[in-house]
């Protein structure tokens, strides 16, 4: 089970040894938050934000873009090495095309559905160009909010679709993940993880710890 820490979460004045923190354990993704203030309410960092971070860890990027403009973002991320770029299924009238161009550029390219996005969006040329589908179990925007529960039926559903028209993605869930819901996520066919809030909030328990639970967990 890859576990993608979202930075969105962390203390951003020390982020340098929020990282450190997390180099050592093993699978792990960096969960980059871009948020434009348009597509989504809530205004985060771009590329130059992104060109430090990449230059002080090797943690594979994975960059989720909630973005009106995807294509400027898919030019201007391209030089730092990030691992997957995920774009969300309504941000471009021409998804196809777009991850047509991200799948030259990056090792791993993925698609996002919101909460109340349609499944039907998921066609099987796009399912079948996509190296990851992405479950929002919240609504993009902002971290620490309450996971939606039929995000669990959803990603059920998705698998069955994965295995019927036998492909490859991977399932990633994002938005309210704990320990609470690690093990159902695991059980409806999620590979991985994005946790923010759960990782970062300080509660004693060290960043390992907590990626052990959500690896592992029986609640
Ligand atoms: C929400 C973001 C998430 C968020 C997750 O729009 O895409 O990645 O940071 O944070 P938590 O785990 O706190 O819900
Ligand atoms: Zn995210």
């Amino acid at each position: 089970m890859i576990i993608s820490p979202s930075i969105l979460a962390c203390d951003f004045l020390n982020i340098e040894s929020e990282l450190k923190n997390l180099e050592r354990i093993e699978n792990l993704w960096l969960h980059l938050d871009i948020m434009d203030g348009h597509f989504v309410p809530n205004l985060t960092f771009g590329h130059p934000v992104v060109e430090m971070i990449a230059k002080i860890t090797n943690i594979k990027l994975d960059a989720h873009l909630m973005v009106t403009n995807p294509e400027f973002y898919l030019e201007t991320f391209q030089n730092y090495n990030i691992h997957n770029i995920t774009f969300h299924l309504e941000s471009t009238k021409d998804i196809l095309s777009l991850i047509k161009k991200a799948k030259k550029i990056y090792p791993s390219v993925g698609i996002s559905l919101k909460p109340k996005s349609s499944e039907e969006l998921l066609t099987k040329e796009l399912l079948s160009l996509v190296n990851l589908v992405l479950v929002m179990s919240v609504e993009p925007g902002f971290a620490g909010q309450k996971f939606i529960p039929e995000s669990i039926q959803r990603i059920e559903r998705i698998k069955k679709l994965k295995k019927d028209l036998r492909l490859d993605f991977m399932i990633q869930v994002d938005g309210g993940v704990s320990d609470k819901n690690s093990k159902e996520l695991k059980n409806a066919g999620a590979k991985n993880l994005v946790a923010g809030s759960y990782i970062f909030k300080k509660d004693g328990q060290s960043y390992s710890e907590k990626i052990n639970s959500l690896r592992s967990s029986q609640k």
